[in-house]
């Protein structure tokens, strides 16, 4: 036997090493009690966090239902859901003027590739609407394939109201000449109007309506549409995307301008869109009344990229302006 291991005696001749070992023994009790403790810690941690863990759970499980109906919602419900807009204004003139106000119904952003459910539904909308002037304000279509579906909505268009069309950035980029699309407005009865000016009567008014061209794909020029320009009872502008308003290049004074492109930021959740295409500048939808010309920034119909909208349903403008 190793002496080293064995007991070690004291002067009084009794042994320590079996006291150590004793208390060594003792320790490991205690050791073994503190890891019962622990592990009774452990269970009362456990308990504590599990109804925090059921919360968690439960959010998980939540928060994957939400996506799916988040998901859910942006690809199949609200692209289709049309909402229509319905504003008043006046311009400055008599009372008897406004017993007659212009009905102006916006038509922005089809990026039409056939005429589904969502097209019929505006169609008929448009055909409800009882319009005097309707304006398309650009990217009717995105790609050539589009031109018969654009031909096919444009014939199916009420056609009574007067039809003005201005280009956007994809007339520019759909790999069609902007002469055809013009050429497919004109045929159903429209104003096509590129940094040009027209006057057009509204009973006992005049009003004047200016289409600049696309800032993106374009040349916009404010300064040739608007020379030799009369005043008129009313002016309307038109642009397709609304941070020209910002631009020399857009740079005209009028009653009333409407805008697209942003297409709402078509994924806005809560409101916030935190993508726009460029050309939109500070503008996301609505009015924007801080500048010489109120503007109405449409959200559009179509989309972009994916086929979806959030929080940004497609909107069909309709105001009805008392012009003096
Ligand atoms: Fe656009």
């Amino acid at each position: 036997m190793d002496p080293r291991s064995g007991p070690i005696p004291r002067a009084d001749g009794s042994v320590t090493g079996t006291e150590d070992r004793v208390a060594g023994t003792e320790d490991r009790v205690a050791g073994t009690e503190d890891r019962v403790a622990g592990t009774e810690d452990r269970v009362a941690i456990h308990r504590r966090l599990l109804p925090r863990r059921g919360w968690l759970r439960r959010a998980t499980i939540l928060g994957g239902v939400a996506g799916a109906g988040f998901t859910a919602d942006g690809f199949a419900i609200t692209p289709y859901r049309l909402v229509e807009s319905r504003h008043e204004i006046a311009t400055p003139g008599t009372g008897a003027a406004r017993k007659a106000p212009l009905r102006v119904v916006q038509v922005s952003d089809l990026h039409l590739h056939a005429i589904g459910r969502l097209q019929r539904h505006l169609l008929e909308r448009l055909h409800d609407a009882r319009a005097d002037l309707i304006v398309f304000t650009g990217d009717m279509i995105d790609r050539p394939e589009g031109r018969p579906a654009l031909d096919t909505f444009l014939a199916e268009c009420p056609p009574g109201p007067r039809r003005v069309a201005i280009p956007g950035n994809w007339e520019y980029w759909s790999n069609v000449p902007l002469e055809e699309h013009a050429r497919i407005h004109r045929r159903h009865g429209a104003e096509w109007l590129v940094n040009r000016s027209i006057v057009v009567p509204h009973g006992d008014r005049r009003l004047r309506i200016t289409g600049l061209d696309d800032l993106m794909g374009g040349h916009p020029d404010a300064d040739g549409a608007m020379a030799g320009a009369e005043p008129t009872d009313g002016h309307l502008l038109l642009i397709h995307c609304p941070a020209l308003r910002d631009l020399p290049a857009g740079a005209v004074t009028a009653d009333i301008a409407l805008a697209g492109h942003t297409h709402g930021g078509q994924v806005a959740p809560l409101g916030f869109a935190p993508v726009r295409p460029p050309g939109s500048g500070r503008y996301v939808a609505g009015w924007y009344r801080d500048g010489a010309t109120p503007m109405y920034v449409s959200r559009g119909i179509g989309t972009s990229g994916l086929p979806i909208r959030v929080g940004a349903a497609p909107e069909l403008v309709i105001i009805d302006w008392s012009i003096g």
